[in-house]
């Protein structure tokens, strides 16, 4: 791959931008690398310290699921705002032979949960009830995932995988500047439903450097560590969960963690020009919408000058906009509800999609989701692992908003997700990421609620290329898209791709989010001159992306956005 100017300017342009606010990171108590090397394995999380953890498994002759067992816990500990125990998220493995699975580790709605949960009695959706506290609650999958794939592909003990976890959540960790700004940040929610009593709020606000020590949470890791998916789902863990549900409200019961299990599924398989997509399939509606998107970009010839371009942003925006029309009327859970997958992935469907894009901007009340017959027949977490053997690991993570439902189970430590807001709680009203639903993705007992979560990996004559994620809410289908579009059409290294600017269109809001400070003025102008609301956002994800070059050197790249870290040997 090749690095071109366009890179460079932009490059330089966002190191101005992380300078400008970088007082605090002189403090910053980790050295964090933003791209490794390696010629055997490579890992690339949320913190360095996970990625530091995940590396050690590797060293130690674990493989590349034994390393994100690690990572996953570990980052329950060194990042709570998104990793943890109390969610669920997705991981998606290809082999060196180029066979491939899919778990879905996915939360799923209490037993007791109701369609109408969240409306009043004129039918009004009462505010902030799916995002914060008990009642914003999914039953968590996050443990067994680890436990299910452990069962499957392990070769460490999870005691080994969990034992340095146990340690950090026992000993401390100091905080980065930017967790201290997060935790002082969301503390009036946190302090509201958990009161004092626990070890994200403290009497002062925090500073970087600060030691954050969670016991609670190591006593439960050992339990998890000893006893796997009983030591959460059962037992002492379980007695916390059910008591700390029942002081909210919450609808959680042992009903419910005895019947949640994680769900093997066949990865989603695509192309996009000589390269094989593999990602995720539904609940989430990342892997469908990502192949349509590639897709609608095979029709459009595209040169390295084209990347970042006024028609180039046009267009891949009015494509943008045309899938999440689909993704709102079509896609929920693949046990509930028939998603028509062959149909949103036939080409010829997309084809006829794309065929009104104009040079000005479709409005989006014109834009409904596409009609076919039947054929025949902000807050979330991802990190890449590749090992000595080939075997590519993508898993995408999630409390969903920063530090979930912000609920704290007391005795346990952990906080639990507010993955409840992922469903629509009722057609035509948006969810905190401004996602509209249908009765596809209606609430429902023991269904999972429709995730953007895509965790991908892409391979060419056999052999895997790229590994690649992020977090992002309803922004990280387009920002996968951007990846592998600046990676696989642009030329640009993965450093690079990485580090540009990123923009997302998603039907409704009728909005183009840019992040702010980022592009040219004259492309901003140019864009609304063409009928965009453009608006200028915070930062758009953070991708940690694996590159594997033919000659087998891996890259890793860390999102310049926040303390994620790479590291490989
Ligand atoms: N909670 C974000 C997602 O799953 O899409």
């Amino acid at each position: 791959m090749i690095s071109n100017s366009i890179y460079k300017y932009y490059v330089l342009v966002f190191i101005l931008f992380l300078w400008s606010g970088c007082i605090q990171q002189s403090e910053a108590p980790y050295t964090i690398e933003k791209t490794a090397t390696g010629t055997s394995a490579m890992v690339v999380t949320a913190h360095p310290l996970a990625t530091e953890i995940g590396v050690q498994v590797l060293k130690d002759g674990g493989n590349a699921i034994d390393a994100a067992i690690a990572v996953q816990f570990a980052l329950a500990v060194v990042y709570p705002v998104a990793g943890n125990v109390g969610g669920g998220g997705f991981m998606l493995i290809r082999h060196p032979d180029g066979t491939a699975q899919a778990l879905d580790f996915r939360e799923k709605a209490p037993l007791a949960a109701t369609t109408g949960m969240y409306l009043d009695s004129s039918g009004q959706v009462i505010p902030k009830m799916s995002i914060l506290g008990h009642r914003s609650v999914g039953v968590p999958g996050s443990v067994d995932g680890m436990c299910t794939a452990h069962d499957r592909f392990g070769s460490l003990s999870l005691k080994r995988l969990i034992a340095p976890s146990v340690k950090l959540a026992r000993d401390g960790i100091k905080l980065t500047s930017n967790e201290a700004i997060e935790l002082n940040g969301a503390r009036a929610e946190l302090q509201e439903v958990n009161g004092l009593a626990h070890p994200f709020v403290k009497a002062e606000e925090w500073q970087t450097g600060d030691l954050l020590i969670q016991e609670d949470l190591s006593a439960t890791f050992e339990r998890i560590a000893n006893e796997g998916r009983a030591g959460f789902y059962s037992g002492p863990t379980a007695r916390l969960i059910i008591a700390d549900q029942q002081r909210g409200n919450g609808l959680i019961t042992q009903n419910d963690l005895d019947s949640y299990h994680s769900v093997w599924r066949e990865p989603l398989r695509g192309w996009y020009k000589d390269y094989e997509i593999l990602s995720m399939p539904p609940p989430s509606s990342g892997g469908v919408a990502l192949l349509q998107l590639l897709e609608a970009m095979e029709e459009r010839p595209l040169q390295s000058t084209d990347i970042l371009s006024v028609s180039t942003i046009h267009y891949m925006a009015e494509v943008m906009r045309r899938v999440y029309a689909d993704r709102a009327e079509h896609l929920g859970d693949p046990d509930w509800v028939d998603v028509p997958i062959d149909n949103l992935l036939d080409s010829l469907y997309i084809r006829q999609r794309i065929l009104d894009i104009q040079q000005m901007a479709t409005p989006s009340n014109n834009i409904a989701a596409g009609i076919f017959t039947p054929l025949e027949s902000e807050q979330t977490t991802h990190f890449s692992i590749v090992d000595q053997q080939g075997m590519a690991v993508s898993v995408t993570t999630t409390l969903n908003l920063e530090y979930g439902s912000k609920v704290i189970v007391q005795g346990a430590g952990f906080l639990l997700n507010n993955e409840m807001d992922d469903f629509s709680a009722k057609p035509g009203v948006p969810n905190a990421f401004g996602l509209l639903g249908s009765s596809a993705n209606e609430i429902a007992p023991e269904k999972r609620m429709l995730s953007s979560m895509t965790p991908t990996i892409v391979a060419r004559d056999g052999k895997t290329r790229l590994v690649v994620g992020t977090p992002g809410g309803s922004k990280i289908i387009t920002t996968v898209f951007q990846i592998i579009l600046d990676a696989l059409t642009f030329d640009l290294d993965l450093e690079a791709a990485v580090a540009l600017p990123r923009f997302h269109h998603q039907w409704r809001p009728d909005t183009l989010f840019v992040e702010g400070g980022r592009f040219d003025p004259d492309t901003l102008l140019a864009l609304r001159q063409r009928g965009h609301q453009v608006i200028e956002r915070s930062p758009i994800g953070r991708v940690d992306a694996i590159w594997i070059a033919p000659n087998g050197v891996l890259t890793g790249a860390a999102d310049p956005r926040g303390d994620d870290h790479a590291a490989g040997f």
